[in-house]
Parts: structure tokens; sequence; C-alpha cells
């Protein structure tokens, strides 16, 4: 661990304070009064952050004194202490410990008995050649976050790397690396407090969550600077805010990408597609996009199109289109070498490929065979591969999905010293490889923003912190195993605390073959993810409902419908989210922090405040433990209420998920529909339950950025114990308005015109 020495001096300049030590320098930077950021230039002077786009530091008063040995900074919110060593430990302004660094040796864990002449008690290696921090942890602190790991909620005890990963194994608590990489925590103490601390470094990094020693968590990384983000606040929600603040947050999408998309790797021509849609619409299953896997290039060729299997590609979009489906196209960045082949022979003349410390081009292998890759983080790249993406949208394509952009490839992994771009700075593949999606997906984001003028839709496999701003993501290649049904919730939660709020697992399972019940279950734990697809590899068995029989067939609509008639309540979600930084699918966690049992939940999860979803996650249960946080619930199909603070046992056999709304809750909801846009938007329907409640409702074109110049309109709705509802058009912006609300409550329906302001008596 490098030894900084004693502090020997410091500096303040603007909002920077500039520490001297014995062996070095660092600084903190005050960002505001809730965020500081801690760094020290050990490759470097300059941040080099990838995932924070323009200044964020904001004029913030803060005062800087000498206390003893240490050097005190003070917010109106956060007191972080300095001594030497660079140690900094970090106070509320209540006076409370959020962190404190740990000042003892990291150990390597200890696996055998001390005669066993295996034994080794020896220092963490990591942590002698490399950047790292270790903060002392309290008992019962519980660690959240790290995106999309195949764990808990709760990350204590395990440990994690940042590496994007393509992983072909089962995705598992124990699986060190997977696609994403996002070096952010949350932290909650014993004492209520919590923090988060962003590491703003895109190296290969470890995080100890504890695993080691119950007393400390520890951080080390391949490179890079001493970069991190402490952030403070007084509930998790805050530090999601902080985070998002910093990375950015989801922006709205457009509104049929919430709808129900349908995939697989196999379907492999006209035929195919346009039979999978054909039969969404016999069997009734409303459905708004399919999607196009490899098999519809040629070769493997990106920007290609087979025509063999698709005489008119354009003719069979538009036969999609004509039916209400949108097309989304997938992606690999790798790009064939072959002479003659444009795209290969375009990048070759520019210099747009990754090359090797001899400035030839670096080859692997991906799908196509061997192949080059675009190095992404050079802006001239960038532009190239979005103006590339007119093949697809000249066509008519609504989206595009990224996929093995870790970058995975077939030959072995891409040596570290391979030479990539951070902008115009060679940079090695050691520095870029966790943001080589990102990057991708910023191309794709600019390049279709500026061809479609519509928010675009890109689908990612891999990312790095910030990644929310340009993609959606889905959690890659899971099985259909019970599970990883089970790692849904933990997985999308996650990430939604991490800023990734429009994020979805392969519905069924995208290898192996699923089950009739397994793919029911599926179906009604994701009901509520925000990207709702159901996909699956070539090698499994089909996995459109109606291949397991009507009882499925009838399962899967009923959910399908349910997602469609929240589909406003999502929407008003990442409308809010876009602003507050927000999940859609929340774990318990976010709104119950201070309770045990919700803090720590991997089987429920909250959309929103107000609605808690306790889907089945076990193969042959029809009921299951459903724990109610504090308050009042409302069983959604019973309509039965039950005081919080308690588990009960919710009867839930193959066709019921278990739901339950919050005593006031209000959600907004549509009617029937097959696809977005197949109606007129006339009516909004109001789900109300009793008690004290109010609620936001958008209503805008859907597609474009005209929301953002005030094209829209804001409804409040208020409900109180008596049963009295009142609304009102609190922002008027959007020409085209709803004629008509249809309230449900408690039984009954009433319409009401409408008008600018009402109340009624329900
Ligand atoms: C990768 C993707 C998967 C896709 C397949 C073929 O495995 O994760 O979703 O179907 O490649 O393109």
């Amino acid at each position: 661990m490098k030894k900084f020495g004693r502090l020997t001096g410091h500096r303040v300049n603007g909002n920077i304070i500039n520490l001297e030590f014995e062996n070095g320098t660092g600084r903190l930077e005050i960002i505001t009064d809730r965020i500081i950021n801690v760094f020290s230039p050990f490759e470097s002077e300059d941040h080099r952050s990838k995932a924070i786009e323009g200044k964020k530091a904001l004029k913030t008063a803060f005062t800087c004194e000498k206390q003893g040995a240490a050097l005190v900074i003070g917010t109106a919110y956060l007191t972080a202490k300095v001594w030497s060593d660079f140690k900094v430990d970090f106070y509320r302004h209540d006076g409370k410990t959020l962190c404190r660094d740990y000042r003892g040796t990291i150990h390597d864990i200890v696996r055998r008995k001390e005669n066993d002449p295996f034994y080794t008690k020896r220092d963490r290696e990591e942590c002698d050649k490399t950047v790292n921090v270790a903060k002392a942890l309290d008992k019962k602190e519980v660690l959240l976050g790290l995106g999309d790991k195949a764990g808990f909620i709760d990350k204590r005890g395990y440990e994690y790397k940042m590496w994007n990963s393509d992983v072909g194994a089962p995705h598992d608590e124990q699986l060190a690396a997977i696609y994403k990489s996002i070096p952010f925590y949350i932290s909650k103490k014993t004492s209520g407090a919590v923090y988060g601390i962003f590491f703003d470094n895109s190296y290969k990094s470890v995080f100890n969550m504890g695993k080691n020693s119950p007393e400390y968590f520890f951080y080390a990384v391949d490179g890079g600077n001493l970069d991190y983000y402490f952030i403070g606040g007084d509930g998790i929600a805050d530090i999601v805010g902080g985070y998002t603040y910093l990375t950015g947050t989801t922006p709205l999408p457009q509104r049929w990408t919430l709808g129900h998309h349908q995939s697989r790797w196999g379907y492999m021509d006209e035929e195919d597609m346009l039979g999978v849609a054909h039969n969404m619409r016999k069997y009734g299953i409303p459905c708004d996009a399919i999607h196009f896997d490899i098999d519809y290039m040629e070769q493997y060729k990106i920007f290609t199109w087979n025509t063999e299997r698709y005489k008119d590609p354009a003719k069979t979009l538009k036969a999609l289109k004509k039916d209400g489906f949108k097309t989304v196209t997938i992606i690999d960045p790798a790009i064939k070498l072959e002479k003659g082949y444009p795209v290969f022979d375009e990048g070759i003349k520019n210099g747009y490929f990754a090359t090797d410390a001899n400035g030839l081009p670096y080859v692997n292998a991906v799908w196509a065979g061997d192949s080059l890759f675009p190095d992404f983080g050079k802006k001239e790249v960038r532009a190239w591969w979005g103006n590339n993406l007119k093949f697809h949208t000249s066509l008519g394509v609504d989206g595009i999905w990224n996929d093995m952009n870790e970058p995975a490839c077939s030959k072995g992994e891409i040596p570290d010293d391979v030479i990539f771009h951070d902008e115009n700075r060679a940079a090695t593949h050691a520095e870029m490889h966790n943001v080589y999606a990102h990057n991708m997906d910023r191309a794709t984001f600019e390049g279709l923003k500026e061809q479609t003028g519509k928010r675009p839709f890109v689908i990612t496999r891999a990312c790095f912190a910030g990644t929310q701003k340009y993609a959606t993501a889905w959690t890659g290649d899971n099985r259909s195993l019970w599970s990883h049904l089970r790692l849904v919730i933990p997985q999308l939660c996650s990430l939604g605390l991490c800023g990734m709020s429009f994020v979805g697992t392969d519905i069924g399972g995208f290898c192996c073959d699923t089950t009739p019940e397994l793919l029911c279950r599926w179906v009604e734990a994701a009901c509520f993810s925000p990207l709702f697809r159901n996909h699956s590899d070539k090698w499994a068995r089909y996995q459109e409902p109606w291949r397991f029989g009507d009882e499925v067939v009838d399962i899967y609509r009923k959910f399908v419908k349910l997602r469609y008639a929240f589909i406003p309540y999502i929407y008003d979600l990442l409308f809010e989210g876009e602003k507050s930084g927000l999940p859609v699918m929340r774990p318990l966690a976010l709104h119950y922090e201070n309770d045990e049992k919700a803090l720590r939940c991997n089987s429920e999860y909250l959309v929103g405040e107000k609605l808690l979803v306790a889907p089945v996650l076990e193969q042959g249960a029809s009921e299951r433990a459903v724990y109610l946080p504090r308050g009042e619930w409302y069983d959604m199909s019973s309509g039965k209420k039950f005081k919080g603070k308690k588990s009960i046992v919710a009867n839930a056999p193959i066709d019921v998920c278990p739901m339950y709304a919050k005593a006031g809750a209000i959600f907004p909801s549509y009617g029937e529909m097959n696809y977005v846009g197949e109606k007129k938007l006339d009516t909004l329907i109001i789900k109300v339950f009793r008690g004290n409640g109010e609620y936001y409702h958008y209503e805008d074109n859907g597609e474009d950025y005209a929301y953002r110049k005030g094209e829209y309109n804001k409804y409040r709705f208020e409900i109180t114990e008596d049963g009295v509802f009142r609304g009102s058009l609190v922002h008027n912006g959007y020409k085209e308005k709803y004629k008509t609300f249809t309230v449900e409550f408690e039984g009954k329906t009433y319409n009401i015109k409408a008008e600018k302001e009402f109340e009624i008596k329900l």
C-alpha cells in the first residue's frame, strides 16, 4: 500500500484543497455539500473521467482548518478529516461517522491450518502494486450496488471484479466479473447512516466487500489514479441521486420501447420473423417489437443484410410496421477482416481500428471470424459508426442492440497493451476495456438521435458507470434455471441503484430449455422490468408462449396485458427518474432502509414507491411468504387490506403473481391494446387505493425531445382517506389531451370528463 507519509502542507484553491505529503500529493475537491472527490495522481494529473460529463462542482461554502494532526474540511453536510498517509475519514453534519479509512493490513484470505505446508497468511498482493483504498466496516453494515453482479442485494461477504466479461457459465453469486462494470457501492451503517463511493477509474478493479475480514472493505485497481467520489445523504435514495448527479440519469425512452419484445437467436429469415409477429396477433398477446439477431446479416458482417434470407429487407420491415411492430437489429462491434468489405476498407484507410504495440491493426475473432475492433474512444470513430447506422435507419429499423461489446473475442482476451484511444490520447486496452461498450453505446445513441430525431433505443450488454445516458441494458446470457429467475430481482434492482433504470433479463432464460412453469413465473416476475423481452438461444427449445399449449398462452397473455396496462405508470417513473435518478424497479431497501428485513430482501421489489411485487420464484410453489414493510397494503387481486411490518402467506397458483398497492396508491393505466400507438389514448384509467396519497402523471408524444421544451402535460391526482379524489392539470404543454378519466376504486368505476380541475367523492 502506497505510503504517503506525513501531511506536510495544504493549499486551498477555489473548491480544491491541495494536499502535500512526505511522499506524494493529493487533493480533495468539493463538488457539492454532499459530494467530495478524493484524488491522487498515481498516473496523471487529470481525472480522465469516462463516466462524468461536464463540470459538476457547484459553488459550495466550506471550511478548512488544521486541528491537531488532521486537516478538517467541512461543508454544510459533510466533514472530511485528512490525516497522514492520506487517510480520510468522513462524518455527517450531526457528527455521525459515515466512513473511516481502515488503518490495518489487508490480508489474503486464510484457507488452511497453520501447520499445513501450504498455509499462507500473506498480505494481499494487489495492495503493494496498485491504487487501493480500504474502509472500516462496522458489524452490521450492509453493502449494496456494483451493477449487474450476479449476487444478492447485500453484497457483503463477497468479492467482485470490475472487468467486462462475456460469461457463458451459469451466473451466480460467486462469479467475480460479468458483463458490466459499475464501480459504485452504497453502504448502510449499523447506526442508520448511509454513504456511497464511486471509484472513477476504468481499469480492472477488485471490490472486496468484507469477504476477507469483517473489519474492512477494500478496493484495489490495476492502474490509473486514486480517484473516488464520496457521496453523503439522508438515505439510500439520496445516495442514488448523488451518484446519478455525477454520472447522469436514464433518459426518458420512447413509449413503445416499454411494450413487449420478442426475440430469438435462430429466427433465420423473413418467414420466421413474419410468422412470430403473426402469432403474437393471432394469440392476442400484445407485442411492440421484434428483434433481429445475427442471422439477418451476411456472414455476420456488420452493416449488411442477407438478401437470400430476406429478398427485400425494407419490405419485411414495412410488413412488420404495418402490423404495429417496431424492429430492432443486433450489431456487434468487431468488423470482419475482409478486403473489399467497405466497412473494413474504410476503417483501415482511416486508422479507425485498435492497433497492437507496433501500430498494426489488432486482430482477434468473433462471429465473422478474424475481425478488427473499432476504436470508439475516438470522436471520429464514433461519428463514422453513427453514420454507418444509416444502413439500418434508412431501412426503417427502430432500435439497435449492441452485443459482444465487452468486447468479447473467441481467440483469447485482447492483450492489455493493445492500443485504443481516450479521445485523442492513446490508451491501453487495460484502461479502455471497461469503457469499450460505453463508447460504442454513445456512438450508437448519437447516430440514432441525429438520424431519427427520436429518443434512441439502444440495448447494450456491457457497460460502465454512466452508460445509462446512452443505453438500456439486458443482463446477457442467463439460463432457464430457477436460480436465474431468482436473480432477476437483485440483479435488476442493483443495476437500478447504479443509475441503470431501463433494464431487463431474457424472459424464460436464454440458454437451456425452459419449462412451461418457469416461463410463466418469469413473465410474472419480470412483468414490470422496464425492458420486457423474451429471448432465447438457438440451441434452446423455442420459447414463444404458444409452444407450450393453451394454459401457458393464457397466463402469458394475462401478464403481458397487465404490463401494457401499467405502461403509463412505468413511463411516469422514467419521466421522474430522468430528474431524480431513481430507478423504476427498486429494492425494498430504497424506501425501507431502516427495516432490516426490507433492507436485505432479494425476493420482492417495488415499482416506484407504492407497488410491491412478490413473484413466485420456486418450482412447484403455489403460495409464498411475502414481507410487507410498514404501512397498509392492498392485495391487488382480492382488494384485501393488510397491515405491514409483517410477513403474510400469499396464495399464488400458477396464474397469480402476488402484488400489493400501498394505501393511497394511484396508478395510471391504459385499456387493452395490441401495441403502443394502436389506439388514440383518449382515456386514462386511474386505479386508486384508499388512503392519503398524491401522484403526478405525464402525457406527451412519447417519441421525441419536445417534452424537454415543455411540450407535455402534467396532472396531479390526489386521494384522501375519506375517498375524495381530486385531479388538476398542473402543466399544460401538449395539445392532445385525455378526454376521459376512468377512476377505479374499491370495485366501482367512475367516468369523469377530463376537466382542468375536478373533485369527486368516490
Ligand atoms: C450473445 C448474446 C445473445 C445473442 C447471441 C447471438 O450470446 O448475448 O443475446 O443471441 O450472442 O447473437
